[in-house]
């Protein structure tokens, strides 16, 4: 499929407009981890309190989006390379409607993750990583999903038999093994404060 015949049109209403009203730089925070790291919780604690800060936000979740938009990919390689593709895409259209987007899927490959980071602007990126080791995720199992991987019942399971590529240089490392909730999205806060993504607290 090719985009030759296809013209952007440029519309009177732009990012930055729609950034200024909401009082806020959009950008993309990529929560990125093992199943069962904390990235739905934390990044659910993150929006909590941007939305008590008056900020505009959404959140966009793998096993939400894999029920609707997504619901047509597996865990195959190439689907996730697809899933994220779609989600980078997404966020991208959020952050051009001056939002500021909280994403968290496992996003296992490095590729994958440079591909959206390359889709914005480079301060539009914020990689956290949830740095949970698999035994911790692996004893947790909210859904019981590595018991199911280890008896072979769940196949190309992260972690079990398929790869996590740890990030080489994330904005943010959260240690939820020493830090509770509140501390961990107080940890992402203090990074959007210091680097002027949000103008309160
Ligand atoms: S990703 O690898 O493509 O980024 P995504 O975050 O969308 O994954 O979905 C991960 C969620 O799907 C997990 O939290 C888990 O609940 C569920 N899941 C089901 N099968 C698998 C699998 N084989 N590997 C990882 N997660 C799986």
């Amino acid at each position: 499929m090719t985009t030759e015949n296809i013209v952007w049109h440029p519309h009177p209403v732009t990012k930055e407009n729609r950034s200024i009203q909401k009082n806020q730089r959009p950008c993309i925070l990529w929560f990125t981890g093992l199943s069962g790291s904390g990235k739905s919780t934390i990044a659910g604690a993150v929006e909590q309190k941007l939305y008590e800060l008056g900020h505009h936000t959404y959140l966009l979740d793998g096993d939400n989006v894999r029920h609707g938009l997504n619901k047509d990919l597996g865990f195959s390689d190439d689907d996730r390379v697809e899933n994220i593709r779609r989600i980078g895409e997404m966020s991208k259209l959020f952050v051009d409607a001056g939002m500021i987007v909280l994403t968290a899927f496992i996003s296992p490959f490095r590729d994958d993750r440079r591909m959206v980071r390359d889709l914005v602007e480079q301060h539009e990126f914020i990689e956290v990583y949830m740095d949970t080791p698999l035994a911790t995720c692996e004893l947790r199992d909210p859904k019981g999903l590595y018991k199911k991987a280890r008896a072979g019942e769940i196949k190309n399971f992260t972690g079990v038999d398929s790869e996590y590529e740890i990030p080489e240089t994330p904005e943010v490392i959260v240690n939820a093994q020493e830090l509770n909730i509140e501390q961990c999205a107080d940890k992402v806060i203090q990074y959007l404060n210091a680097n002027t993504i949000i103008f309160s607290q």
